[in-house]
Formats: C-alpha cells, structure tokens, sequence
C-alpha cells in the first residue's frame, strides 16, 4: 500500500501571510499529480485539508470547485479532508462526495470532520469515536484514521494545534488496533512516529516552501515514510536549460515574466528561454506537418517570422542575453533553421529533431530511419550547438524501438563535437543506459524540464531520481552536469 500525501494548499493564498503561497496551488497540485501518475504510482492520495484559505468566501469556494476538476487528473483515488480554512461542511460537501470510509486494495480509511475548538486545536465527539469500532467489526485488515488536525499522543509533537481529547481518542484506537493516523495542518509537518503500537503522521504544506509532500510505504506491519518536495535543493544551483514561452504553439500556459519570478521559489540558479526556431519562422501547419523541413530558410516567409517577436518578449523581461536562447529545428538536409543575425542575438543552443522524414513514410524502412537519424545529429552537433535535445524521442514518439545499438555512435559524436546530451522526461522517459554512456565517455548532461505548462517549470524530480538510480550522486552533478 502506498499513499500520497498532500496537504494545505490554501488556494488562493491570505495577503496576511506571504509565506502561504497558495497564487501557486493550481501549478504545485499539478506537478503533485504528475508525479504521482508518472512515477510514484500511490495507490491512493490523501489531501489533507485547508484545500483553500478563506472559509466561505465566494473566490474560496470557486477554487474549491477549481481543485476539484484539477484532482480529477489523478489516475488513482484519493480522499478529501475539510480543514479549518475550508467552506462550512455545507458547501463542501458539495463539491466532495461526503464519504467517512474509503476501502483501497484492503486498507480502511476512517475521514473525520472534527469538531474544532479554540486555538486552532480539535476535539472528536463520543459519536465518532465509536466508528473505529464499527470499523473494526468483521475487518480484519489496516484500519487508518484520516483528519486535519495532527492526531499525535500527548506530549509527543512539538505542535502547539492538538486534540483536545487525543488521549480517549488513541486509547479506543488501540482498542480497535488501528493502524495509523493521517494529519495535517500544523505546516511544518511532523513527520512520523511509532507509539503503543500505532503509527503517528502528519504532512507539511504543499503552500510554504519547500512545498513538501509525503509518501508513506505499508508492507505488513513495516511503514517507511518519505519526505519530499516540490522544490530542488537550492544549494545544487541546477538551471533549467530547456523553458518555453507563450509563444511556442504548443504553450499550454507559458508566460515569460512569471517564469522569471518564480523559478527560484522552485529551487532553480537560473533558467534559459529556448523558443522552438522552426515555431518562430513558420505558421503552425508547416511546422506540425514537417512542411518547414523540406526547404529550410528558404521557404520562409516574411509575414509569418515572429522572431522579432520573441526577441521584444525578451527586452520587455529584462532577459539577459545568456538566458535568451533557441531550440533549433534543423531542416532534411541538415542545416539549422537560424537566420545568422538571429543566431547573434542568442546566448545558447539546443539543437532538436522534431520529425524524421523516413519514420512517416506509409512503409517504413528502418535503416533509411537509422541512417537519417544519424546524419541529421550529426549535422546537429557540426553545427556549435551547446546541447542535443531530447536525442531518441522521434522513437518514444512513433512508438518503435530505441536504437540501443546507435548509443555509442551518438555519445561518440557527442564527445567528439564537445555537445552536451540533454536529459529530457517532457514526453518520454530518458533513457537511463544512455545517460550512463554519456557520464563513462565524458560526455556532461543538461538535464532540463522542456516546459510547456508553468507546473512543469524546474521539474527536475525524474532527472535526479534517474541519476541516482545509475549511481551519480548530488555530489556528482558538478562533474557530470553541463
Ligand atoms: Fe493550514
Ligand atoms: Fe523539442
Ligand atoms: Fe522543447
């Protein structure tokens, strides 16, 4: 059993407390969801209360409704719990299914909406105390008591918001052997502790920086509990070498000036503006259909070159000129779709493939692909880019097999033209056997997060999870990473 655990998100946020960075809630509950679909894979998640900050306010209960449909994205259930800063019960339980036991792959979750009192503390009625008996009746698996307000033994957290009748509570829960109690609220978070047999936890703020979140492991009587966060250590000074803006055709919500204000909240030393080249020069069609591909330069038009655009989106941001940079389409017969006096006004180059002419063919010859594939990297890395983007995702994108056999030809090329490879998890997994090759030939890595969606912004959670995974760690990166 693995369960997830989010909690205080206090959308919108409360201009009384700056820290409550709840103007972030929509992007940090999706990067939340996009890990947990990806790769942590919980069997459940639990949001542990204050889903909004404001009561029954009508811009609270609007992003009450928000949250909702933004939750739904999640691929496994999950479980809402009202806080203190939440809607009445009324109005809540509107928009949630008012639910108090849950039963997920052989676990029981008790919800409880408790009473509150003074200070910010809880008590539970006699009434509600009694359903971890009728719970227990005839049940013989984990039973987990889910609420706010931290449910920790007296005297056993330092968090001053507690209930007022904790020990009555935790005597009964004994009694019914209850596994584990889920809580929030107090934004530090408390982490986890054993006591009288029984499994005490509750979850940091996903508002306050570093946006933590919890993963708790159940197997048999064994719980591990992770720590983790939303945002990367700042002391690793990782840049973000591979960010969009509005104005790439496949923006989801990309805005430039509010990159720039928030990539360090998320941990990041710096970012790099890449706009797709082929994007700026040529109309949607032509770029999506490869139409661009066959004449290069030549086929542009003058009416449709927004360049000039992307570079006034720059100077209106202040942008820096080592921060401007572009994602650079390369054309059939290679050569890169940069005009030279754009090329002068850029401090940095990815250098990408986006469609190979032999891979949409009606009949496929795959060593037309291969050889394709490789003439046309290699006239990427002839041509002084700084990184290859995403080196294999022509292949995750068609859906064929990786050339695993073509690594070593392309970590040769790479060492050889001193390119840097990119680690890229935007549409695709990186592929872990070549980032190994890279770091063994000396090859440095970008790893970089291709955003498209502000919640992707700085999301380098799979990368350094990946390097791990092949044996690099955080005090590695200086060496390896570009
Ligand atoms: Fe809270
Ligand atoms: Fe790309
Ligand atoms: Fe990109």
């Amino acid at each position: 059993m693995k369960i997830a655990i989010i909690s205080d998100i206090h959308a919108p946020g409360n201009a009384e407390n700056p820290q409550i960075r709840g103007e972030l809630a929509e992007m940090l509950i999706l990067r939340a969801i996009n890990r947990f679909n990806k790769w942590i894979k919980p069997d459940v998640v639990i949001i542990c209360g204050d889903l909004v900050d404001g009561n029954d306010n009508d811009v609270a209960r609007l992003w009450l409704q928000k949250i909702r449909q933004v939750l739904e994205k999640l691929e496994c259930p999950f479980i809402t719990v009202r806080g203190n800063h939440d809607p009445s019960a009324d109005y809540f339980y509107k928009i949630f299914e008012n639910k108090e036991q849950f039963d997920i792959a052989g676990t029981r979750f008790l919800v409880f909406d408790d009473k509150q009192e003074p200070e910010f503390c809880a008590s539970r009625t006699e009434n509600q105390i009694k359903r971890f008996k009728n719970a227990r009746t005839n049940f013989e698996g984990s039973i987990i008591s889910v609420q706010h307000v931290p449910l920790f033994p007296t005297g056993m957290s330092e968090c001053p918001y507690v209930y007022t009748n904790a020990e009555e509570i935790i005597s009964e829960m004994k009694k019914q052997n209850i596994f584990m109690a889920i809580s929030g609220h107090y934004h530090k978070g408390l982490g986890h502790i054993q006591s009288q047999g029984m499994n005490f936890i509750a979850a940091p703020a996903l508002c306050e920086m570093p946006f933590g979140y919890m993963v708790v492991e159940i197997d048999g009587d064994k719980v591990s509990v992770a720590d983790d966060k939303m945002q990367l250590e700042p002391e690793l000074g990782l840049v973000d070498r591979h960010v969009h803006t509005q104005l790439a055709y496949c923006s989801e919500n990309m805005d430039a000036g509010l990159i720039l204000k928030l990539y360090k909240d998320f941990g990041l030393a710096d970012i790099v503006f890449t706009e797709h080249s082929g994007q700026l020069y040529f109309e949607d069609n032509p770029f999506w259909t490869g139409e661009c591909y066959k004449n290069g330069l030549e086929g542009l038009n003058k009416k449709h070159n927004r360049m000039e655009k992307y570079f006034d989106l720059m100077k209106e941001n202040n942008v820096p000129k080592k921060s401007i940079g572009l994602e650079v389409d390369f054309d059939y017969a290679g050569r890169p779709m940069i005009k030279p006096e754009d090329r002068e006004r850029v401090g940095f180059l990815l250098g990408s493939i986006h469609k190979l002419s032999e891979m949409w063919k009606e009949t496929v010859d795959w060593g037309a692909v291969r050889q394709e594939y490789l003439f046309r990297t290699e006239a990427i890395l002839k041509s002084g880019v700084n990184v290859l983007a995403h080196p294999f995702r022509m292949f995750h994108r068609k859906g064929a097999e990786l050339p695993v056999d073509l690594y070593e030809k392309v970590v040769n090329m790479l060492k050889q033209y001193k390119v840097a490879a990119e680690v890229n998890f935007h549409s695709q997994e990186a592929e872990i056997e070549f980032v190994r090759m890279c770091v063994e030939s000396g090859v440095r890595l970008a790893i970089s997060s291709d955003c498209h969606n502000m919640y992707e912004l700085g999301e380098l959670w799979p990368h350094l999870k990946m390097l791990e995974k092949a044996g690099i760690s955080n005090k590695d990166l200086g060496r390896i990473l570009l």
